[in-house]
């Protein structure tokens, strides 16, 4: 998983759940429900804690990379349906339900104010349409819940002292009206047995997930508790039939608005509902209303407007997500001041939200509890308060792509630091040994983007937790630390030190086994490539290109590399034949060996490397055909061989691309063509045909962007290029 380990993910989780499993006896299962569900309830904690870190991870982890693709579940092949609408004539006594449901709502103020009941309330007595989108949710929900359901509850009396039955009777003409303002019926891929005729309380389904054992899974619904708070008023009263948490499937494309209703459920501890851009207007200032609610996920939506300032009363409230929205909020005008009473809270993400903006406040080294802050991909400037420093428990620090300045020093100190983030922004400072040398449990580092100086220390290296380091993009000098690079035993899989102004050799003694993807490219480093790159063998990504190092063939070692996915020797010098080993390292996608000055004949061992999406050898010396099995390579989305010696076609190529984009060869003037020095090769499916006088053509820069690569397991999301306008390949390959 991305930006948290597993272990992180379960710690956390095992803390929170305490609070609610422990001592719970479940309703008997009535003959009606399914065994599934017996099965499942029998592992409720189990799946509690599982559906704590899926929603964990989805709310936190899914807004973090920015092509999100549906988690990968496998879904049980049971969801609740909704056949039951065919019983909604009105009747005589039906009409009467229905009258006095709407009545009952009127009076007791259920749904505000009124303008949700048709105009025309007279019952003609045929079926009432729930699928006529002139019918409000409230009116709908009224309907379904008076006529159709098959509970027929008892309908509150509004000038009667209200008792449990109204509350149940209310708990579920709320979750009816949350159904239908969310496109229930049209839109909800999984209806999650809302509108089923078991109680409320069983309104919620079991998916199984890959990799876990059969008959295990995640609940996704509304959940249910007994509620010793309660007063007790009749003999039903401690069976958990009381509402505590809705969490709906992430991405369950729901469509409408939230409705206010929800206020109503006054002992809602948890709501899920992410990852449904459909869901827009704002956040009901109701909201703020539930004195028990400790988790609120409304992340992944289209939701805008401003966070309601009532949510000041959500004094339990421990996560709020309610990152990639729409919402408007301004630090600087107090609209995040709703904050500094939440005095429990955790967890607080409100990141790409790009209409937040202000500065970074202080107040929150008031909240003693916090351990994770995100505020990525805003619009936040100022710099980091100082009085963060005192937030000891904070572990995740997300702050990256903003227009944040400054020192970092504040973090100096902060030890429970887990995993930092503060890409992207104008930090500025020096970088020496005692930079960071203090946060021995790290586990993430990216400081790319900044305008940090200095040299890469050497402790890094040492700290025993440390993934992912990332400080390219930076004005880094001096050169590499050394033996300091030789670790036996580090956890170390990211290294990205890429476009600075690093000098020096490579280490000859560098040793980090772990590491999967090592980017040096575009520094000024010298001395010979250490043969050790090639013993570090679980490498699916090298860049080394535009450096000025000493080298002459292709090295050897290269070949040891065999989980090579990415490899970038661009602008190396490099000379002498593309050797025919190339072909074995056949999990290739990227191949870029560009500005060298390669010569002879391609090899036809590349027609192996049948992975490839992108190949880029233009500006060397090659020359010679090219090789038939080229043909094979049939992923080919970029190639690039211009500014070479070839001759010959490509016409075996161009009859088996079909992903192709981006095809640049020399083959400018072919009507005067193959006998001429200066258009080589004929090319019917080139995108671009250049000849060796245009010294411009297809002088972009190729380097690809690696930016945030690492964050979904260290892959590739997404290509893009600095100045080229191709995005070959975007979300999940
Ligand atoms: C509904 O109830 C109101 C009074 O509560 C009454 O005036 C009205 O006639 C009733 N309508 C029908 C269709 O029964
Ligand atoms: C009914 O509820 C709405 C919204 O909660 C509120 O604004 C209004 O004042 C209430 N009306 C009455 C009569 O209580
Ligand atoms: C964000 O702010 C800009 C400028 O104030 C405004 O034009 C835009 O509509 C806002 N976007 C949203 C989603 O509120
Ligand atoms: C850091 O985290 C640990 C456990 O996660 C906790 O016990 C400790 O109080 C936290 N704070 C500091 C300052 O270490
Ligand atoms: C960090 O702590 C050390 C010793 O505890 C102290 O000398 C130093 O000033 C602190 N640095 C910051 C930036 O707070
Ligand atoms: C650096 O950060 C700026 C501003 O956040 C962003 O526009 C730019 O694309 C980033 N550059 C790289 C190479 O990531
Ligand atoms: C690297 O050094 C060159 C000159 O040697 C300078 O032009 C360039 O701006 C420097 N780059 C960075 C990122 O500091
Ligand atoms: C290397 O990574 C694996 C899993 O990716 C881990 O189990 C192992 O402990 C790591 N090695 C070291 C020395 O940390
Ligand atoms: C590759 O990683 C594994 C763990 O993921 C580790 O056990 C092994 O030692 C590493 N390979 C090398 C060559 O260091
Ligand atoms: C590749 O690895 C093998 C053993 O892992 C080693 O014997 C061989 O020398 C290596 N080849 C090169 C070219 O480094
Ligand atoms: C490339 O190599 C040639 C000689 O082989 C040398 O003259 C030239 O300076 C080198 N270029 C770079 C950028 O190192
Ligand atoms: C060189 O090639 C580029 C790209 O195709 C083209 O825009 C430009 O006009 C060409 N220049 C000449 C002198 O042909």
């Amino acid at each position: 998983m991305s930006r948290y380990n597993d272990e992180d993910g379960e710690t956390v989780l095992d803390d929170r759940l305490s609070d609610y499993d422990g001592d719970e006896e479940r309703p008997e299962i009535t003959s009606g429900e399914a065994a599934a569900i017996c099965e499942a309830e029998k592992n409720r904690r189990k799946i509690q804690t599982i559906l704590f870190i899926l929603t964990f991870f989805t709310s936190l982890v899914v807004s973090t990379v920015k092509w999100y693709s549906r988690p990968s579940m496998m879904y049980s092949d049971y969801s609740g349906s909704w056949d039951i609408f065919g019983n909604g004539y009105l009747d005589k006594q039906n009409k009467l339900r229905l009258n006095r449901t709407l009545n009952y709502l009127v009076k007791a103020n259920i749904s505000g104010h009124n303008e949700w009941m048709p105009p025309d309330n007279e019952m003609t007595g045929t079926l009432i349409d729930l699928y006529d989108d002139s019918y409000s949710p409230q009116y709908k929900a009224g309907v379904w819940i008076s006529t159709i359901d098959q509970r027929r509850l008892n309908i509150p009396d509004p000038d009667a002292e209200a008792t449990l039955n109204d509350y149940l009777f209310l708990q579920r003409y709320v979750l009816a009206v949350l159904f239908f303002a969310t496109g229930g019926i049209d839109h909800w891929v999984y209806s999650l047995r809302f509108l089923t005729g078991s109680h409320e309380c069983y309104w919620y389904d079991v998916f199984a997930i890959e990799g876990m054992p059969l008959g295990m899974g995640l609940a996704f619904g509304v959940r249910c508790d007994r509620e010793p708070n309660i007063e007790n008023k009749g003999r039903d009263w401690q069976k958990e039939r009381i509402v505590t948490q809705i969490t709906i499937l992430p991405a369950n494309n729901m469509e409408g608005t939230l409705p206010m209703e929800l206020k109503h459920l006054h002992y809602l501890k948890e709501l899920h509902i992410d990852i449904n851009p459909g869901l827009t207007g704002s956040i009901p200032s109701e909201y703020g209303y539930f004195p028990h609610l400790q988790k609120l996920a409304l992340s992944y939506n289209s939701i805008d407007g401003k966070i309601p300032d009532s949510f000041s009363w959500l004094t339990k409230l421990e996560q709020l997500n309610l990152e990639m929205n729409l919402l408007t909020c301004d630090t600087n005008n107090g609209d995040l001041d709703f904050v500094r009473g939440l005095k429990k809270l955790v967890v607080l993400s409100l990141e790409y939200n790009p209409n937040m903006t202000g500065t970074l406040p202080d107040f929150l080294s008031n909240l003693p509890d916090l351990r994770l802050i995100a505020f990525s991909n805003n619009d936040m400037s100022g710099k980091i308060p100082n009085s963060w420093s005192a937030m000891d428990n904070l572990q995740y620090l997300f702050l990256d792509d903003n227009r944040l300045s400054g020192s970092v020093d504040v973090l100096q100190n902060m030890t429970n630091l887990t995993n930092v983030y503060i890409q992207g922004n104008k930090f500025t400072g020096s970088i020496d040994d005692t930079f960071f040398f203090n946060l021995k449990n790290l586990s993430q580092l990216d400081i790319s983007n900044n305008t940090f100086r200095g040299k890469v220390p050497g402790h890094f290296f040492k700290f025993s937790e440390l993934e992912v380091l990332d400080m390219s993009f930076n004005q880094l000098t001096g050169e590499l630390p050394g033996d300091s690079m030789a670790v036996n035993k580090s956890k170390l899989e990211h290294l990205a030190l890429n476009s600075n102004n690093i000098t020096g050799p490579i280490p000859n003694s560098i040793k980090l086994p772990n590491l999967t993807h090592l980017d040096l490219s575009s520094n000024q480093l010298t001395g010979e490539i250490p043969p050790a790159i090639g013993d570090m063998t679980n490498l699916t990504y090298l860049f080394l290109a535009r450096n000025s190092f000493t080298v002459e063939h292709l090295p050897g070692w290269l070949q040891n590399l065999t989980k090579l996915t990415e490899l970038s020797l661009k602008g190396l010098n490099y000379t002498g034949e593309i050797p025919e080993w190339i072909g074995k390292l056949t999990d290739l996608t990227f191949l870029d060996m560009g500005e060298n000055s390669f010569y002879g004949p391609l090899p036809s061992s590349m027609g192996l490397l049948t992975k490839l999406w992108i190949l880029i050898l233009n500006k060397n010396d090659l020359h010679g055909t090219i090789p038939h099995t080229m043909a094979n390579l049939e992923d080919l989305e970029v190639l690039l061989i211009d500014d070479n010696n070839f001759h010959g076609n490509t016409s075996a190529m161009c009859n088996r691309f079909d992903k192709i984009n981006y095809f640049v060869a020399d083959c400018a003037s072919d009507s005067s063509a193959s006998t001429s020095d200066d258009a080589e090769i004929q090319c019917e499916c080139c995108t671009l045909c250049c000849n060796d006088e245009n010294v411009t053509c297809n002088d972009e820069e190729w380097m690809g962007n690696h930016e945030s690569m690492w964050e979904n397991g260290y892959t590739r999301w997404k290509w893009e290029f600095e100045s080229g306008t191709v995005s070959p390949i975007e979300g999940d390959r």
